[in-house]
């Protein structure tokens, strides 16, 4: 059967290797940026976002348990303001939105931010580059969240952008995701 996060890291390795600059705009627990500091390597770099600082710490951990190659860099903010620190392009991005899994379920992403910061991201691509966006619909903040997304990726141009959808239809309160693909 299919699994939704396999599926997503199978749509990210099309557009990146060794070498590349890629970001986690929602750090939490740091296994997507795990993920990402393996996947690009020594000579890569990653950035990773959160506004908890328990999350950096949590993820810190991560990547010294797992001797992760030393090209991370854990920022304390919140993801839109992604451009104050990251000074070149990106080959990739991910977003995980909602909670911390086993922290506090009031510190969510929000709509307002999360739409900033998604345009945000969109702005920093590279050619051939990838973002992606995972959706929680099983709690209210999450739904509007993805159909803000939803609205707002469908007016970007066709011809610098391929906008998408991946949703298992017979499982509506289960995870989503955007992909966002440049030419
Ligand atoms: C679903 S969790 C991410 C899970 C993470 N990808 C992992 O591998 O564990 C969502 C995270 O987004 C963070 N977050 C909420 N608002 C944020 C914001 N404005 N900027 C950056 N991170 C934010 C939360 O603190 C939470 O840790």
């Amino acid at each position: 059967m299919l699994d939704i996060l396999e599926t997503e890291k199978s749509f990210i390795l099309k557009h990146i290797k060794e070498g590349d600059t890629v970001a986690d705009f929602t750090m939490g627990n740091g296994h997507d940026t795990l993920f990402f500091s393996q996947t690009v390597g020594v000579g890569g770099r990653v950035f990773a976002f959160d506004i908890q600082q328990s999350a950096l710490e949590s993820t810190k951990k991560r990547l010294e348990d797992n001797n992760a190659p030393q090209n991370y860099t854990l920022i304390c903010d919140s993801h839109h303001n992604a451009d104050k620190y990251i000074d070149c392009k990106i080959k990739a991005g991910m977003f995980n939105l909602g909670y911390l899994p086993g922290g506090d379920k009031t510190i969510t992403t929000k709509r307002e931010t999360t739409l900033a910061a998604v345009k945000t991201a969109i702005g920093l691509l590279d050619t051939d580059s990838i973002l992606l966006i995972a959706v929680y619909p099983g709690h209210e903040e999450g739904e509007i969240e993805g159909e803000l997304i939803n609205e707002m990726l469908q007016t970007l141009d066709r011809k610098k952008y391929c906008c998408a959808k991946f949703r298992i239809i017979n499982s509506p309160t289960s995870s989503y995701f955007y992909i966002v693909e440049t030419k």
